[in-house]
């Protein structure tokens, strides 16, 4: 048993979606949450300044004392995973490998779409979790810049012809290669499920990277003992870097529930 928190960490919001499948299956931990809302988004800077951030982040989360690391942004895990590994004595947990195990599961022809920030489709992180294996599945791969700043700004719903437009633009090349799994492999993306998955239609599974990785800490969690004590209620600290009342206002719809605990601000330059 460990009481200690999980410290999850994203450029902004998206790694929220990680958190709300943490809080359904593990509602007894504590969580740490760090979203980089000053310096949002990553998903189109380069790997030096990636990794410079995610360690900043890594090490604001450090000062607590925690039991893992989560990285929940598909953009830090393709990016700097092993940097912040090699640095770091506790598990840190990335979405890359979860969600390429799933999808490797769940493809029945072998073609498994791929999106997320032109970042981390240019380190061909994915692929690789994906080939290790499942060496025959074809792989197609698209960024999607425009996705993030929607998401951002609420645009998110079955209806709004900004986000339609875009869902159509970016994936038409998918569903016209035949993909029956679809990852989605940016912590944000799992807010546009449903008009990704209206367009893509029923047949094509939809791969959620923010769930994959709460599954893998609950799996590393009970396998190694590390659970918190059952019938108690995790504590929750929610930090950012920008507005707190922004944070406030739109977390509760990657969360699922609204947020009544304390945001704080964090000047994490200074770590
Ligand atoms: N949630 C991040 C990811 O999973 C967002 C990307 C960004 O900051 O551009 O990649």
């Amino acid at each position: 048993m460990d009481h200690r928190p999980i410290g999850v960490f994203d450029s902004g919001l998206g790694g929220l979606t990680a958190v709300r499948e943490l809080e359904k299956q593990m509602p007894q931990e504590s969580i740490i949450y760090f979203g980089d809302t000053g310096r949002v988004p990553y998903g189109s800077r380069s790997r030096e300044i990636i990794t410079r951030y995610a360690r900043q982040d890594v090490a604001f989360l450090r000062s607590f004392d925690l039991k893992a690391v989560v990285i929940a942004c598909g953009t830090v895990s393709t990016t700097a995973i092993d940097v912040l590994r090699s640095e770091q004595d506790i598990p840190v947990f990335g979405v890359v490998e979860p969600s390429a195990r799933r999808a490797a599961e769940l493809t029945r022809n072998g073609k498994i779409g791929l999106i997320a920030t032109r970042a981390s489709i240019s380190t061909g992180a994915y692929e690789r979790a994906i080939h290790a294996l499942n060496p025959g599945a074809e792989i197609f791969p698209i960024a999607c810049p425009l996705f993030v700043p929607l998401v951002e700004n609420g645009r998110t719903q079955p209806g709004d012809v900004v986000i339609e437009t875009v869902v159509k633009d970016y994936l038409a090349p998918l569903k016209a290669a035949g993909v029956d799994v679809l990852v989605l492999g940016c912590t944000h993306y799992p807010l546009l499920r449903e008009v990704i998955g209206a367009f893509m239609g029923q047949s094509v599974a939809l791969v959620d990277s923010g769930a994959e990785v709460a599954h893998a800490v609950g799996r590393w969690l009970s396998d190694h003992d590390a659970v918190a004590e059952n019938g108690h209620s995790g504590l929750h600290r929610w930090c950012v870097s920008d507005s707190q009342q922004g944070f406030r206002e739109l977390a509760s719809r990657f969360l699922g529930r609204p947020v009544t605990e304390p945001v704080e601000l964090v000047d994490i330059e200074q770590y």
